[in-house]
């Protein structure tokens, strides 16, 4: 089975529940034209409102965040349950923003994506290595010390419920994005760690994206490549327009 292609815009901290079902609305034509799996991470304010609009469209609304525990005196947090409850399919976990503004750290990360997987939410992990980590050829091992920690104890039952995101740090925001060819032989050794820990089967089903100054522009050739599965968007899924272009694979 091939897996289908995944495109997911990541809003972080933009729009409004107003904005945000007014870009759906605008959305749904494209929705109707593309094979690939659209996914769209809202704020926690526009999620209620952006789930009810885009019921009955193939387009799945997750969060970017949530706590670890299930419920208690954690002010300011909200928990899996609370998103599963209002309709929300899958939650981005592990963003580098969490973890570097955020401290948010590998173990952590872990108890997110258990407990995702407990209240049945699909966890989307986020990893990546910095320009420094690559600069001292240590990008394999950062990218595969992630996964064994962030993915500790997920079964392999379990696993095929995870979607990984390989966000390169350096590659976030900055216009700079990993080449196709980069991006696709992380892909495979990200692959390859994760069919020794899991088997190749397993390893075969999972759906990496990549993520980092995905643009129009670059977005086919990232597509192309046979590990790349799909994409997470930050800047580029913003703007309604030019997130379609990207998921109709017009440049
Ligand atoms: P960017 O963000 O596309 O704006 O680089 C990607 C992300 O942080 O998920």
């Amino acid at each position: 089975m091939e897996r289908q292609k995944i495109i997911a815009g990541n809003w972080k901290m933009h729009k409004t529940a107003h904005e945000a079902v007014e870009f759906i609305h605008k959305l749904a034509p494209t929705l109707t034209r593309t094979s690939a799996k659209v996914f769209l991470a809202a704020p926690f304010t526009t999620l209620q409102a952006a789930v009810s609009a885009a019921a009955g469209m193939h387009i799945w609304i997750g969060a970017q965040n949530m706590h670890d525990a299930s419920e208690g005196a954690f002010t300011g947090e909200i928990s899996a349950r609370m998103l599963r409850d209002i309709g929300v399919h899958f939650v981005i976990l592990g963003h580098s923003e969490r973890r570097s503004l955020f401290h948010e750290t590998n173990e952590w990360i872990n108890r997110k994506v258990r407990r995702a997987l407990a209240e049945d939410l699909v966890p989307l992990l986020c990893i990546g290595e910095t320009l420094e980590q690559r600069e001292e050829g240590k990008t394999e091992e950062v990218l595969c010390r992630q996964l064994e920690e962030c993915l500790h104890a997920v079964s392999q039952e379990e696993m095929k419920r995870v979607i990984i995101a390989y966000e390169p740090v350096w590659a976030i925001g900055t216009g700079k994005a990993a080449t196709a060819e980069i991006a696709e032989d992380t892909h495979k050794a990200c692959r390859a760690f994760i069919a020794k820990k899991w088997g190749h089967e397993l390893a075969h089903h999972t759906s990496l994206l990549y993520g980092g100054s995905v643009k129009p522009e670059t977005s086919a050739a990232l597509l192309s490549k046979p590990n790349i599965d799909g994409l997470l968007i930050g800047g580029a899924a913003l703007d309604v327009a030019t997130f379609s272009r990207i998921i109709e694979e017009k440049q």
